[in-house]
């Protein structure tokens, strides 16, 4: 296991009508906040005349910016950081799903950045010092970005999606109510189910040897996940399932399951190059992806995927045959298994499904992938379960392409 600090200040405040504690929460930390919201779902549902209604019984002022659009926008966030510094903001409340929650962030992480802008940190890295303190109600649980220190932006003119951590953008209280969760459409649960899976992935597929508690962690998280999603795809109002997933979609990104392991990231930072070109969800993109980055890398640790299979799927170690499957038939078993869970869920499984027709910009793509934050033209692999450069990251797109195969 590797040497680990673990701290996470934000204060889960979870289960049904926590919506309505939203304005004791923030009195306690600021007599105004910017409210900040999306593209209208929370109005739709009336979650947003609840918090107006909580805030104001609890005297707290409201400055509103919605219109954060999925795969948020660098544009926002600057508008942000002017309103915050224009009004003394001290607190941000998002009220949404992760695209709010990360341009809250962001905002957040640029009003004190006076000598520059936000922008520059993405690229360079450069660790901030201050920041408003952020606040979420979660309608959509899938990035875990409630209890994360992460944030990630989109600059739609240079077509780059970075990211971007500090502690200090870790929110100070986030709210939970599965409720809220009823109104998502079908391709959104199936979005958030993935993205939550993926994350434990990016931690799970790892080359530290001895990490027993958290590969147990990871792998019952996943179980729970895919036990409930099922559940959801029968009844997209079952309380319990929404219970258990949401908990689970904060756990698979706050960090906890990836304590003492060198962690992976490679399949996010793929991802993250398709969204930004061709603004796909999240959870699609990598559904699209994962499946192709594992079987062009299980060899690097076949073990690992045979446990996998194993312990996450519940693939046996005796064919329907009868024949007895080895560590290598059970990898890809149990990669087999995935993919068609998500396909079951709906989510699309090649670039085609995704919505991309051709292998144009894949190129571009991977070049991106290893090169935006290259300062000398040299590139930077992504992951490290295998480390990937370009040409390895052009064929796993190129595998999405098709049927996930090589
Ligand atoms: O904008 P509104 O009208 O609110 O509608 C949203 C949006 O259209 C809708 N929605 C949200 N809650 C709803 C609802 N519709 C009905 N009922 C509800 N209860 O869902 C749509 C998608 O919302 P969005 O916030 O974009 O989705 P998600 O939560 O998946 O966030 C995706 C973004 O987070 C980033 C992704 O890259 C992407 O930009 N990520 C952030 C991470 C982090 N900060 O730690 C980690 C992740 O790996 C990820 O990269
Ligand atoms: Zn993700």
């Amino acid at each position: 296991m590797e040497n680990f600090t673990y701290y996470n200040r934000t204060k889960i405040i979870y289960g049904r009508g926590t919506e309505k504690e939203v304005g004791a929460e923030a009195r306690k930390l600021a007599d105004k906040v910017l409210l900040h919201f999306g593209g209208g779902s929370i109005k739709r549902s009336g979650l947003y005349d609840i918090v107006v209604a909580s805030l104001r019984e609890h005297g707290v002022e409201i400055v509103e910016l919605g219109g954060v659009v999925p795969n948020p926008r660098l544009d926002l966030v600057r508008e942000g950081i002017e309103l915050c510094r224009r009004e003394n903001i001290t607190l941000i409340l998002a009220v949404g799903g992760g695209s709010v929650v990360d341009s809250a962030k962001a905002i957040a992480m640029g009003v004190h950045e006076e000598n520059g802008d936000v922008w520059e940190n993405f690229i360079s890295r450069k660790p901030i010092q201050k920041a408003v303190d952020v606040a979420t109600i979660l309608t959509l649980p899938a990035t875990g970005s409630e209890a994360s220190p992460n944030t990630v932006i989109t600059d739609d003119a240079t077509q780059l999606k970075l990211g971007y951590g500090s502690e200090l953008l870790r929110p100070v209280f986030s709210i939970l109510n599965p409720e809220l969760f009823f109104t998502l459409p079908r391709n959104q649960i199936a979005n958030g189910v993935c993205d939550m899976m993926c994350h434990i992935f990016e931690r799970y597929f790892t080359l530290t040897p001895k990490v027993e508690l958290t590969d147990a962690l990871c792998e019952a998280t996943l179980r729970t996940i895919i036990d409930n999603a099922y559940k959801l795809a029968d009844n997209p109002q079952d309380y319990d399932a929404w219970a258990e997933i949401g908990f689970a979609g904060t756990l698979a990104h706050n960090n906890l399951l990836g304590l003492g392991r060198v962690q992976d990231w490679a399949s996010h930072g793929m991802e993250h190059e398709i969204s930004a070109l061709y603004d796909v969800a999240h959870g699609a993109g990598l559904a699209t992806v994962v499946p192709s980055w594992m079987r062009y890398v299980y060899k690097t640790d076949v073990a690992r995927f045979a446990r996998f299979a194993k312990n996450v799927f519940g693939i046996s170690e005796t064919a329907p045959d009868g024949t007895s499957r080895d560590d290598e038939a059970l990898a890809l078993a149990g990669i087999d298994a995935l993919e068609s869970f998500w396909r079951k869920l709906g989510l699309p499984t090649t670039m085609s499904e995704l919505g991309i027709p051709d292998d144009s910009r894949f190129e571009e793509m991977a070049r991106k992938a290893v090169l935006a934050r290259s300062s000398d033209g040299k590139e930077i692999p992504q992951g490290n379960f295998r480390k990937l450069y370009s040409q390895d990251i052009l064929a796993i797109y190129k595998m999405a392409e098709g049927s996930g195969r090589e």
